[in-house]
């Protein structure tokens, strides 16, 4: 879920509205504002922001504070009634909230005893209930109320709540889900990121677990659950306006898969330099020797993240001959798994706030390990939890899809196993200048991949129908085959399933027949004779080939029905090629199946909640 709150001169619908759409990548099932003019007004509605728009048209939206909030559903479907902000029982308070309240269940009876009726099945709802009842039993202010309130819940929340009664407080918490501060002159702006903010002021506070921030008569303090009095960290952000925006493209998506060139090259930028054999991560510097002595690495990342990692398997073996298991972050954080002294742990994550990445974190420092996070949003959680790590510069990634992310990922995990694989000799100095060099051509080969896109569009154009797909490859390829799936599922609905080439046969062979269309990431390297094999398995039982080769492949395509031909890399650089013309497979097949390619259903960008 996104919110955002305002208070200032301001008129604060309009900037409230504003923020929700940027923040509309986080939810979309349903949105809602609330604004002080003549009373404390709730205004809501199923769906996405614009149509909350089209319904505020005849309202009336006169006022300089108010908080909004467009959803990603935990509990009860998306409808009217569960979109926030909810109301309190005599409905002098509302609440945004991003999270879960794992206790609701018992403090909703508790309340319904009371004689508490509720409109909503969320545990929201729940949650102000009991803060304005505690306000009432214990006669205090309402931070204090929100303070005692927050000492018994359970889970996960950053929430803003308003008072009837205080036409100038706001008063915000977080725990495990992101909440900033944008401070502005004789204004302030909150936000789950830094996007509806940065057009007004690039000064902002990332409030941190367990703390309560207040804003009253254009003040603001901060304390933590324990009342004790905090001094806020006022930090500059360095976003630009246009980062966020679509620039001319029709949508985020293709915007991004576009800036590939520049995102791998800007996350590489004073890092990596072949002429002089620099490669330095200026994030890593104090704890690399973890990783040159590591028994074991073990990355936990869900979704793309996790895809990026199952390359990274292949490439830290390859170069460091350290053993790696790659985890679903998921699955990790609930098996009680085995850490030993001398495992090392990376966290893969865009967003930096993926709830179970940050739990898989939690425990495994719990378990004495030492955490490497590699995020693209600076100042979220996930940084902040791990002990080191490398940020991978990609920009904002808006569309829910991830993209740019994902190679900007396999950018940097490629420079961390280098890196230690120099440091420990596990590679040759000749292999690793090769590497670096090449590292420094990609952006040039992405570039080349891009100019794909017409081709690929009328490849789309004959698939568009297609109720199945199936992905192979093998080796470097592998993981591609699962996020090239991945891919189109999210956001055109069709079901796709990624395999690795050999394995096709004991399984998803049985699919194949006329209709079906059969994706091979078959790049010339070390297995390539191998899915040569694969893909005459295939077209033996009459399946559709679309081969993705290198450039100059003379015996793949005359085994193809279609072919894409992309520039040749080493190995282990291929994934950040190959992925391409599959991302822009996806998009157009979405573009043409009439779907919602940046905000494809039921999906959110950043799952703050397990
Ligand atoms: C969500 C997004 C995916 C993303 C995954 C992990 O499901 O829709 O695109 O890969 O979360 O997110 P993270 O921010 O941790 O990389």
């Amino acid at each position: 879920c996104g919110i955002v709150a305002y208070v200032g001169q301001r008129q604060a619908a309009e900037i409230i509205i504003k923020g929700l759409k940027r923040l509309e990548y986080r939810g979309y099932d349903s949105t809602g504002i609330a604004l002080l003019n003549k009373g404390l007004n709730v205004y809501k509605k199923k769906g996405k922001v614009a149509e909350l728009e089209s319904f505020l048209k005849d309202k009336n939206l006169n006022s300089t504070i108010g908080m909004g909030h467009t959803r990603w559903a935990t509990h009860g479907e998306p409808n009217d009634e569960n979109a926030h902000p909810h109301y309190s029982a005599t409905k002098k308070l509302a609440i945004i909230h991003n999270g879960i309240i794992e206790n609701y269940g018992s403090l909703k009876q508790e309340l319904i005893r009371k004689g508490h009726v509720f409109e909503s099945e969320t545990d929201t709802e729940v949650f102000i209930h009991f803060i304005e009842d505690i306000k009432e039993n214990e006669k205090c202010s309402l931070d204090e109320a929100v303070r005692l309130a927050l000492t018994k819940v359970v889970g996960a929340y950053a929430i803003v709540v308003m008072s009837l009664e205080d036409p100038n407080l706001l008063i915000a918490a977080r725990k495990g889900s992101p909440l900033v501060i944008g401070v502005g002159k004789d204004e302030f702006f909150m936000a789950s990121d830094a996007t509806p903010i940065i057009e007004y002021t690039n000064e902002v506070i990332y409030l941190n677990d367990q703390e309560i921030a207040i804003i009253n008569n254009g003040k603001l303090t901060v304390k933590n659950t324990a009342n004790l009095p905090l001094t806020p960290y006022v930090q500059t952000v360095d976003l630009e306006l246009e980062a966020i925006e679509k620039g001319g493209y029709d949508h985020f998506m293709i915007k991004e898969i576009f800036e590939q060139p520049r995102s791998i090259h800007d996350c590489m930028r004073g890092r990596l330099d072949s002429s002089t054999g620099r490669l330095i991560l200026g994030g890593l510097r104090e704890y690399i020797n973890k990783l040159v002595n590591a028994d074991r690495i073990v990355i936990v990342a869900c979704g793309t993240s996790w895809h990026a990692g199952l390359v990274a398997e292949y490439f830290f073996e390859e170069f460091c001959r350290i053993p790696v298991e790659v985890e679903y972050a998921s699955e990790f954080r609930y098996r009680n798994p085995v850490i030993r002294e001398g495992d090392v742990v990376i966290a893969i994550s865009q967003s930096g706030e993926t709830a179970d990445t940050l739990a898989a974190i939690e425990l495994a420092k719990s378990k004495g390990a030492i955490i490497f996070g590699v995020c693209n949003v600076v100042g979220s959680s996930i940084p902040r939890a791990t002990h080191a790590g490398a940020y991978t510069h990609a920009g904002p990634e808006i569309g829910v899809a991830s993209t740019k992310a994902f190679t900007a990922q396999l950018t940097v995990l490629n420079m961390i196993a280098l890196s230690v694989a120099h440091k420990k000799g596990t590679i040759t100095e000749q292999k690793y200048h090769e590497m670096l060099t090449e590292m420094e051509n990609i952006p040039a080969k992405v570039e080349t991949a891009l100019k794909l896109n017409d081709q690929i569009k009328t490849i789309a154009t004959e698939f568009k129908d297609s109720r199945n797909f199936l992905y192979l490859g093998r080796g470097y390829n592998f993981p591609v085959a699962l996020e090239g799936a991945l891919k189109l599922k999210e956001i055109s609905y069709i079901h796709a399933e990624g395999y690795p080439a050999a394995e096709m046969k004991h399984g998803p062979i049985a699919l194949i027949d006329a209709e079906m269309p059969v994706v091979f990431i078959a790049t010339k390297d070390s297995s390539y004779e191998k899915v040569v094999s694969n893909i005459q398995e295939v077209k033996a039982r009459k399946g559709r080939v679309i081969s993705v080769v290198t450039e100059g492949d003379t015996i793949i395509p005359k085994m193809s029905d279609y072919v894409i031909e992309v520039p040749a890399t080493i190995d282990s650089l291929m994934p950040l090629v190959s992925v391409v013309p599959l991302q822009l497979l996806s998009y157009h097949i979405a573009v043409m199946r009439g779907c919602n390619v940046d905000q494809p259903r039921n999906l959110a960008k950043s799952v703050t909640v397990e």
